[in-house]
């Protein structure tokens, strides 16, 4: 962020504050407040918009936000923490929470295991194969968590089912959910996408690997800005279950990962098979596994204790795995 940039944002916070209860402020009493002309408001108000913030303007009234917004608080965060936990960062606007730890481990920085950086918005948040994920300001959770495993890189296969599995107990324990998951990444409620893993590998070192385990949860998704920039079927948590304190769901996400990767490092995949089959989304059912314009069809029977997909095909159970493979519902 430029120096011109930071000072922006600084206002546009200021603003937020007022405008967080989703009441009407008008440009004139907001410039009064922050000792700007009513023309600047107005520019700020659309940067705002830029970031995805859903604003009304009615004359003679002012500004309001289309929905009362919590802001994700560090300290907030904190408080509710689990004791030990390692630390959490808030940022504002990053270009993706992945992409900031990435740096930092090619930086050669030193993170702690289970550290973790949250964004209110990502402007380059990105999903798998590049495809992006839309990151609008405080409607979402953008949560990316420092992780490495001693036994290396083969170890990491089946993290993002171990990740999906965590993020599921977390959606059924503390909001009473029943996700379902879908091979490799994906976390599905009634059908539709809730949210996604991305896991990213920054190398090697004495056989140790270093990950970068990203996750976007929908929360409360600005239906206008979804509608252009999502292709698919999606949901978020308030739709599903009413208003939720973001800076909890934060704490939560970080001990159940952390609780799962400690359980993944102690009895490898194995244990998590059942775990994730039992939510699986397309079991025994007709499937699609496709991969550029390629595809095979079958039926589908999760996976087995590495984490490989089984796909029965004219009789025959094949496995797959691999990050260019997408799973389709079957025909
Ligand atoms: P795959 O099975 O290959 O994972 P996918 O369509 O789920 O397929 P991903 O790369 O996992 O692809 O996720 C990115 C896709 O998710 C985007 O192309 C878009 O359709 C959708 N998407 C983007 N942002 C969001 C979001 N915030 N919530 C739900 N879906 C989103
Ligand atoms: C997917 O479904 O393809 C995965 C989506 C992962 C999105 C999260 S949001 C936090 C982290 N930062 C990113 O740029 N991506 C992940």
């Amino acid at each position: 962020m430029t120096a011109q940039q930071h000072t922006g944002w600084q206002i546009q916070q200021q603003l937020l504050h007022y405008l967080a209860d989703g009441r009407f402020y008008s440009g004139a009493w907001l410039g009064e407040q922050l000792q700007l002309s009513r023309t600047a408001i107005a520019n700020h108000m659309q940067q705002l918009e830029q970031f995805g913030l859903e604003l009304f303007k009615v004359k003679g009234k002012g500004y309001r936000l289309a929905e009362p917004l919590q802001l994700l608080s560090a300290k907030h965060i904190a408080a509710v923490q689990h004791a030990g936990a390692a630390p959490i960062e808030v940022e504002s606007i990053v270009d993706s929470t992945n992409s900031q730890l990435m740096q930092r481990l090619q930086r050669g920085d030193k993170l702690m295991k289970g550290q973790c950086l949250v964004a209110e918005a990502q402007t380059a948040g990105r999903g798998r194969h590049g495809r992006v994920w839309h990151s609008p300001f405080a409607a979402n959770l953008y949560f990316s968590m420092y992780w490495q495993l001693e036994q290396g890189i083969q170890a990491a296969m089946g993290l993002s089912l171990v990740i999906g599995v965590a993020v599921a107990e977390l959606l059924e324990q503390q909001y009473q959910l029943q996700p379902a998951l879908k091979w490799p990444n994906d976390i599905y409620s009634e059908g539709k996408k809730l949210a996604g893993v991305l896991i990213e590998l920054s190398g090697q070192s004495d056989g140790q690997c270093q990950l970068v385990i990203g996750i976007g949860i929908n929360v409360q998704m600005p239906v206008q800005s979804a509608r252009q920039h999502i292709d698919q079927p999606w949901t978020d948590l308030t739709s599903l279950i009413g208003a939720l304190d973001r800076n909890l769901l934060v704490a939560g996400l970080q001990h159940s990962c952390m609780n799962q990767l400690t359980r993944f490092e102690r009895d490898g995949f194995a244990v998590f098979q059942p775990e994730f089959n039992r939510r699986h989304c397309f079991q025994g059912q007709p499937v699609r596994l496709v991969q550029g314009g390629q595809q095979i069809t079958g039926t589908c029977h999760g996976v087995d204790a590495q984490g490989n997909l089984i796909v029965e095909h004219q009789g025959k159970k094949q496995l797959y795995h691999g990050g260019e493979l997408s799973l389709r519902a079957g025909a």
